[in-house]
């Protein structure tokens, strides 16, 4: 099989290293790609995704962001003849449009948090009277795409006014909704119509800082699986939440096809969707494809090609998987670009390293973006797990990068209870 994966990101890295070891796939392309998967991967500079699958003649694309998803980039492509992994543009409304999300999962009997739209133009009394509707704690959301960075949870009022008011003068309505209490899970599903195959949970952890502190980021680090989770918990998320959802999607005559990513809370009662997205997450994607067995290149296919329901069983290593994202400085505010990063070459693959806001200059990986580099770790426990991705991290050097060193650190010490 020949492989175009669009996308520039650790996941993307992540998803073309997986394929590229697929003994099924011969070529594997990505555009725009970075400089730190070049070893691995033809790359094309962003263009056209239709002429350029002509051009290498793909027999499957791989869709990685959420932003030519919900564009309809899928549909062109196969309105030209492509098999495609990722959902139409209707379908990827589930994450480009909170309102559609929240619409599926209430006829679909799914537990989700109770919102509110606060509308761009909203009079400062509208707002203290939608504010006065929810928290402390506040969850206020930007109702647009923010990949993951739009989001505001706080027990200040005033931190949650200020939110407010950013994302209306970015132009974008606000979501309130109700804060769901529990440890977060992130379920990835594979979806082909009514057919659903999750993945291994996992957890990301989202703020910038130790112990959760500081500003929501894309993602610091994530683990899976996850120890503290109840033994039926995946088959739960899937029988309560992913399978009507894809279900509904159906009898609405909106199928989804690709990879249905539930973003939730377990709380007392069990699982609650804080967010859908459609597409892989980034960075639990670069954790889950280390545990994968089965060959990627043969599971994103059978989606595509409608054929997820014959496909047999997937299998996964034991043991556990993490990954942790080196970010430059000043992330995620304003982060830093141009600075040498050593360590973590092209071609560094097998150490675990999939890089994500890298360009080259002058021969040299440089920093490009706020999430720099990831490293991966795996092993029979998670300590070893943690042990792993670490010891990589302090080889790789970024001038004023930043990571957490407690990425998986309370699920090792029994510290995430439900
Ligand atoms: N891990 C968060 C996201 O992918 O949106």
């Amino acid at each position: 099989m020949r492989i175009l994966v669009i996308g520039n990101g650790a996941r993307e890295h992540a998803l073309a290293y997986s394929l590229s070891q697929d003994p099924s796939v011969e070529e594997v392309h990505v555009s725009p790609g970075n400089a730190g998967m070049a070893a691995i991967a033809t790359l094309h500079p962003a263009g056209d995704a239709v002429e350029l699958a002509s051009e290498v003649q793909a027999d499957l694309v791989v869709i990685g962001p959420e932003i030519p998803l919900v564009a309809g980039v899928a549909d062109e492509l196969r309105a030209a003849g492509f098999a495609v992994f990722g959902p139409s543009k209707q379908a990827a409304q589930i994450e480009g449009s909170k309102a559609f999300a929240k619409d599926v999962m209430a006829r679909a009997g799914v537990a989700t948090a109770q919102a509110q739209s606060v509308p761009v133009g909203a009079t400062d009394s509208d707002i203290d009277a939608a504010l006065n509707n929810f928290g402390p704690m506040y969850v206020v959301k930007d109702d647009g795409l923010a990949g993951g960075k739009g989001v505001v949870v706080t027990a200040d009022r005033a931190a949650a006014l200020a939110h407010i008011k950013a994302v209306h003068e970015g132009g974008n309505p606000v979501l309130l909704e109700t804060f769901l209490d529990g440890p977060e899970v992130s379920l990835f599903c594979l979806v082909d119509g009514e057919t659903v195959v999750p993945l291994l949970p996992a957890q990301d952890h989202k703020r910038v800082g130790e112990n959760d502190e500081g500003p929501n980021t894309g993602g610091m680090g994530a683990y899976t699986p996850l120890p503290w989770l109840p033994e039926d918990g995946v088959q739960r998320i899937v029988d309560e939440v992913c399978r009507p959802v894809a279900k509904q999607m159906v009898a609405d005559g909106v199928p989804f096809n690709g990879l249905l990513y539930a973003g939730l809370a377990w709380g007392k009662n069990g699982p609650s969707v804080v967010e859908f997205n459609c597409r892989f997450g980034d960075p639990e994607t670069q954790a889950v494809l280390e545990l994968l067995e089965t060959p990627l290149g043969g599971v994103l296919n059978a989606v595509a090609r409608g054929e997820l329901k014959s496909l047999p069983e997937l299998e996964w290593k034991d043991g556990y998987a993490l990954t942790v994202v080196l970010a430059a400085e000043g992330y995620p505010e304003s982060p830093k670009t141009g600075e040498v990063i050593t360590g973590a070459d092209a071609g560094s693959e097998s150490k675990g390293i999939r890089a994500a806001g890298v360009a080259e200059e002058d021969g040299k990986l440089v920093s490009a973006g706020g999430r720099v580099i990831n490293v991966i770790g795996s092993g029979a426990t998670l300590e070893e797990a943690r042990d792993n991705a670490y010891r990589v991290m302090d080889s790789v050097n970024l001038p004023g990068g930043h990571f957490r060193r407690d990425i998986a650190l309370p699920a090792v010490e029994g510290r995430i209870s439900i």
